[in-house]
């Protein structure tokens, strides 16, 4: 049995950035009510000539120098996204090709904002009974192309990037240590996109209607994420025998920044050790815990030898979380 860990990480963000007093300008909104009710800045917008297949090649190629591998020595890609370059084929295809991993299997995730933890998780069992020694996953998503720029309940709060990390064989300590998913398909219509797929195929009426845009009920989200956050930490942490003391790092999913500080206080980690980016690119859904990650790496504010937790939250609903030693 082999331990899993990251080998590289990368990240790739649109240049273009739309700030709270940008959006004042196209609906009824306010700087003052974003911030405080989100802690949202500003986040990115993809150009047109950008899809979410362009940035994952993007961010890929810096994973994979970081790892020192090509991309032909892949086994697997892993596409984590709701937000696809077309329904078919798979993102994920798109981005093999591009990268030149020829023959390598790829496949698209959709777990939404917890598809990360999911892909990594996936990989881990590849890494760990040896059918794969290098996989690619990548969180990736341009919700904006999704977003209703008439709804200020969505179109503030989302954003664009992608990030991608490389994960293989790794030495003990290092490695991850324990994981945990979860699926609750009650909530379903808490947070979905109703038209462009067999249950309303895309038509001129679903279009007239914006039935194609994403659609939240924010409010009753926000009691289950944080519930659900810490419930699921706690899991992790109770599985590797360790407890939040213990943690040098938390990385949660960058859905509120009231949601991740009532998530911390909860768990009683310390406020120095939660790492949080979401004034500057909001809520990236997949990509969210892979930029943090990508970030924390590049900064050095995640060291050799450090205990990191990473916990999501998202549509479906899911919610998953992984601890690590780095
Ligand atoms: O990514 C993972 C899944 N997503 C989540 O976990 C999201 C969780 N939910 C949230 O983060 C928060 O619920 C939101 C940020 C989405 C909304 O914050 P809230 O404090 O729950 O606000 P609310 O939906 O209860 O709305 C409060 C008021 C309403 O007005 P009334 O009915 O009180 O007059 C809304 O119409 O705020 C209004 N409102 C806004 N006002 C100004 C909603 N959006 C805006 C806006 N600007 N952008």
């Amino acid at each position: 049995m082999y331990v899993a860990g990251v080998l590289g990480t990368g990240s790739a963000l649109p240049e273009k950035v739309i700030t709270n007093f940008d959006l004042e300008k196209v609906v009824d909104t306010s700087d003052q009510w974003i911030t405080s009710r989100t802690g949202i800045k500003e986040r990115r917008q993809a150009a047109p000539d950008e899809t979410t297949s362009t940035l994952s090649v993007q961010a890929s190629r810096k994973a994979l120098a970081k790892a020192g591998i090509k991309a032909a020595d892949l086994d697997l890609i892993i596409c984590s996204t709701i937000s696809p370059d077309m329904p078919l084929p798979s993102t994920a295809s798109l981005i093999q090709h591009a990268l030149g991993a020829r023959g390598c299997c790829a496949f698209d995730l959709a777990a939404a904002c917890s598809g990360f933890l999911f892909g990594m998780t996936v990989a881990e069992q590849f890494i760990r009974t040896d059918a794969a020694k290098y996989v690619l996953v990548i969180g990736a998503e341009l919700l904006s192309r999704y977003l209703d720029y008439k709804d200020r309940a969505t179109c503030v709060i989302f954003g664009d990037g992608v990030a991608a990390a490389v994960f293989g064989p790794v030495e003990p300590p290092s490695g991850i240590l324990a994981h945990e998913l979860h699926t609750e398909g009650q909530y379903a219509d808490h947070l979905f996109i109703p038209a462009g797929g067999t249950a309303l195929p895309a038509s001129r009426k679903t279009v007239e209607e914006g039935a194609h845009y994403i659609k939240m009920r924010g409010n009753e989200l926000f009691k289950v994420a944080v519930r659900s956050l810490e419930d699921v930490s706690r899991q992790v942490l109770k599985k590797a025998g360790l407890t939040a003391d213990d943690l040098d790092l938390f990385i949660p999913h960058q859905a509120n920044q009231r949601i991740t500080e009532a998530v911390r206080e909860r768990l009683g980690v310390c406020p120095e050790k939660i790492y949080n980016n979401i004034s500057r690119v909001g809520n990236t859904s997949s990509a969210s815990i892979p930029i943090c990650l990508d970030e924390c790496v590049q900064s050095g504010r995640l060291k050799k030898g450090d205990l990191v937790l990473m916990s999501a939250f998202g549509a479906g609903v899911t919610w998953g979380a992984v601890l690590m030693r780095w």
